[in-house]
């Protein structure tokens, strides 16, 4: 199927854009063949600030980010009145079976293993994306010993003290802890303006998944980059992020301040997920809650 990308003529009225907001996406769809996966999806986030987006598997969570993050193939349709992140048109980009990067825009996936190259060492890999991002002043690459100095300084800042270990190791040589660390480290080694985190911890324990959160959440704050992380987790959601949309089948069905969406939720699907988040008084139940199914 032949890539569209289309800006349709709608009726609806175009919400007022913040000025500064950071990346802008209103009424997005996308369409795989007849499947619609993601239907009139909008979002706005400031430079600096952190979005979540949560709802359960398949509810479209991944295919919207991607659509920004600019890895959507040419089977998908995209629909969109708008889809901009800083000064870029990004349904203006073309789209190739290839992802194009969006330069200013970093991704961490859930799994490490399949986003790194098993054949480089970490080293090799985290250098490379140093020389062609950290540019000197007069716009040259640096040398392969500043980028190797960098790339140790990368792994000491995302909690990686055996650097020379770590440096010399294939990505299947470090346990998954330790290569989703080195994954925050490339993707902010790049100092991007925006931090896609596809379910970043969530293949951890629950102790490694909030002290990896802790960690992202501080870095990106340290190299100015705003957030926007898929979820399954309410709970993590709330802890470390300003604003949550909630999809479910493919829409957003509910949105709000993180802090207190446990207390407006309306939608039962959202109440739901908030009702099974572990508390004291659930721990002395012989079942905890569980999601019924929503229609
Ligand atoms: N390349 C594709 N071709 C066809 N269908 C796709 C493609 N990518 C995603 N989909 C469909 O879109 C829907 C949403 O998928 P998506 O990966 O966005 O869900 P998700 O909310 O991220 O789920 P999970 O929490 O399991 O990661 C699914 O039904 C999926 O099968
Ligand atoms: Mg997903």
């Amino acid at each position: 199927m032949t890539a569209t990308i289309t800006t349709p003529q709608t009726t609806k009225a175009a919400a007022p854009e913040p000025d500064d907001a950071l990346l802008t996406v209103r009424d997005l769809s996308i369409r795989y063949g007849g499947f619609t996966a993601v239907q009139d999806f909008s979002l706005t986030l400031e430079p600096g600030t952190r979005v979540a987006v949560v709802g359960e598997s398949g509810s479209g969570k991944t295919t919207a980010c991607m659509a920004v993050a600019g890895f959507l193939g040419p089977d998908a349709t995209v629909e969109a009145t708008a889809v901009r992140f800083d000064d870029t048109d990004l349904l203006a980009r073309p789209r190739s079976a290839v992802p194009h990067r969006i330069p200013g825009v970093a991704v961490v996936f859930q799994d490490a293993m399949t986003s790194l190259d098993p054949v480089w060492t970490v080293g090799q890999q985290l250098t490379a994306v140093i020389r062609n991002n950290d540019l000197t002043t007069d716009g040259r690459r640096p040398s392969r010993r500043a980028a190797a100095a960098r790339a140790a300084e990368w792994l000491r800042r995302v909690g990686l003290t055996d650097t020379a270990r770590v440096l010399a190791a294939r990505p299947y040589e470090l346990s998954g802890g330790m290569r989703q660390r080195v994954m925050i480290a490339i993707a902010l080694s790049g100092s991007p303006k925006l931090l896609i985190a596809d379910e970043p911890t969530s293949a951890l324990d629950a102790t490694l998944s909030r002290e990896l959160m802790q960690l992202m959440v501080a870095l990106s704050a340290d190299v100015g980059a705003g957030l926007l992380m898929v979820s399954h987790d309410i709970a993590l959601c709330q802890e470390f992020t300003d604003h949550t949309v909630v999809m479910h089948r493919g829409r957003i069905v509910e949105e709000g301040p993180s802090a207190t969406l446990a207390q407006t939720a309306v939608h039962p699907y959202t109440r739901g997920l908030v009702a099974c988040v572990p508390t004291l008084a659930s721990a002395a139940l012989d079942r905890l809650p569980t999601m019924a199914a929503v229609a």
